[in-house]
């Protein structure tokens, strides 16, 4: 949550999030290292879209590169039509932490805060110090809210190290959500999960998807998950390859 105006919504046909030729190589010894071959793909206002495939596939690069938490090598991201290579390291900062969030595998929760400050944490970043003396406590209000939402409003001062797997990756999830991202960028989000948890965690990403109409990002190896995504998307060696949609959605992308 922030003071900004919420940014306009994308054209009907205009993805919100889109790349185009994107390549990503990293250096290895005396040669070059390329991880995304060329990637073009678009990702609509609205969706939930899985990507499967193999480790080593380039899924995490490509993630990291659509969440400018990387740069690619060459190629374009367009977000709402807009190219981000141009932003300067501040507005990309911005979109990041005010577009953007993020869940992990391993949950990247910060040790030392309970699950309240972690969640508050976005907020209070995007916020700056002015604005968080101001509305320190309609952000913490905020932060509340979204941990009772995702079940935990009786461990809202427990430390990471006091929470299940399952619980942390609620924190993270109510973490990435803080300042209502139009994309939530999900890593493995149940990688580190048992099975029934791991579908709590998908309820949870489906519910917000529906009410809020944010747009979900999920690299998975989990079938259950991918094939209850509205798209699957399979990686091979850096690119996309044949897609498929179990669930009747458009078939035809990226
Ligand atoms: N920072 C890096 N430096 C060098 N190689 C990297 C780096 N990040 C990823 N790679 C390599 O890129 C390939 C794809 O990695 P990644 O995108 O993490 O795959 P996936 O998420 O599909 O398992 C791997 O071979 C990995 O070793
Ligand atoms: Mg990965």
């Amino acid at each position: 949550m922030t003071d900004s105006p919420s940014p306009a919504p994308a054209a009907a046909d205009q993805p919100l999030l889109e790349c185009r030729n994107l390549v990503r190589n990293f250096k290895s010894g005396d040669g070059e290292l390329c991880v995304l071959r060329g990637v073009d793909f678009a990702l609509h206002q609205g969706e939930i879209a899985g990507i499967v495939g193999s480790s080593g596939a380039g899924k995490s690069t490509l993630l990291h590169l659509l969440g400018l938490l990387d740069t690619p090598t060459s190629g374009e991201i367009l977000y709402r039509g807009k190219d981000l290579a141009r932003l300067s390291q501040e507005q990309a900062a911005k979109v990041r932490n005010r577009e953007f969030g993020f869940v992990f595998q391993s949950f990247h929760l910060l040790p030392e805060f309970s699950a309240l400050e972690n969640v508050i944490m976005p907020g209070r970043i995007g916020a700056g110090a002015l604005a968080w003396m101001r509305d320190a406590d309609k952000l913490r209000a905020a932060a509340e809210d979204l941990l009772k939402r995702v079940g935990l409003g009786s461990r809202l001062s427990h430390v990471p190290s006091r929470l299940s797997g399952g619980e942390k990756q609620r924190v993270a999830l109510a973490r990435a959500l803080m300042n209502r991202p139009a994309v939530v960028f999900c890593d493995e989000p149940t990688g580190n999960l048992d099975s029934r948890t791991a579908d709590e965690i998908f309820a949870l990403i489906t519910e917000f998807n529906r009410e809020r109409g944010q747009t979900f990002l999920i690299v998975t190896h989990d079938q259950h998950i991918a094939e209850r995504a509205q798209r699957r998307l399979q990686m091979a060696d850096g690119r996309f390859v044949a897609a498929s949609a179990p669930t009747g959605a458009d078939a035809t992308a990226p």
